[in-house]
């Protein structure tokens, strides 16, 4: 897989309209898991695969004087995230990928990173590149949806049309741990349940309501990694 073809798939949700979805599914667990943070004043984020950069924005207001950067091999997402740009929000938006993070060592005091890790071409560099730009003591936040444990989420390579890694929560914690990370793991149901069966909407992700609950059952995967001193 190449960040091209990463790109253009991305680059085609925001043409589609799809990518305006995904703060709507994202943004209960992203406001469960940011305020848990611990974002303080001045301290620098960077969002791993910011999408749109709506959780970019939320990441810069965490805290007085605090800053984020919210980086995304789409250029249509990032064209879109500085069209949705605040100008009183500490944020900005770079085009970058996972695995070269344009950034020198030490830079953030947080790493953030919302259903996009899976994606990497090379997990482990990424990972590792995590570890860089990370400041000793920093940590790094990292949620997927799509995991081993939460059996549904394997189509979804084949509806996006894109590799993507599947890892059970055990081999996520030791892809962290491998570089030197001290990983917590932890599971996020987001609190509005998964709606009710007369208004679900099947869409290429979830067919039917019983795999709405059990999607919603299985949770998001919040890993915590903490780069030692
Ligand atoms: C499902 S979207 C999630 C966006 C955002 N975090 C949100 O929750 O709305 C995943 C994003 O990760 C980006 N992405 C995937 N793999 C990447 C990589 N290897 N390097 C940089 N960005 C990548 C995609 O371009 C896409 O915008």
């Amino acid at each position: 897989m190449s960040h091209d073809r990463i790109a253009s798939t991305f680059d085609e949700w925001v043409q589609s309209g799809q990518a305006e979805g995904l703060q709507a599914g994202h943004s209960d667990v992203v406001a469960q898991v940011i305020p848990q943070m611990g974002i303080r004043a001045g301290m620098q984020t960077l969002d791993l695969g910011c999408g749109t950069g709506w959780a970019t924005r939320i990441l810069a207001a965490a805290a007085p004087g605090a800053g984020a950067i919210g980086i995304d091999a789409s250029a249509e997402m990032i064209a879109k995230a500085e069209s949705l740009h605040d100008l009183t929000s500490r944020a900005r938006y770079e085009r970058g990928t996972f695995e070269a993070i344009d950034y020198k060592d030490g830079k953030f005091d947080r790493v953030f990173s919302m259903e996009a890790l899976y994606y990497a071409v090379d997990l482990d560099q990424s990972i590792s590149e995590i570890h860089r730009v990370l400041k000793p003591t920093g940590v790094a936040h990292v949620i997927v949806n799509r995991f081993s444990e939460s059996r549904h989420s394997e189509g979804w390579a084949n509806t996006v049309g894109l590799d993507m890694a599947y890892l059970s929560v055990d081999e996520w914690q030791a892809r962290f741990a491998g570089v030197g990370f001290a990983v917590e793991t932890e599971r996020v149901l987001d609190s509005r349940g998964p709606g009710d069966e007369a208004s679900f909407e099947p869409d290429a992700h979830c067919p039917d309501f019983q795999t709405r609950v059990e999607l919603h059952e299985a949770g998001s995967l919040w890993i915590r990694a903490t780069k030692p001193e």
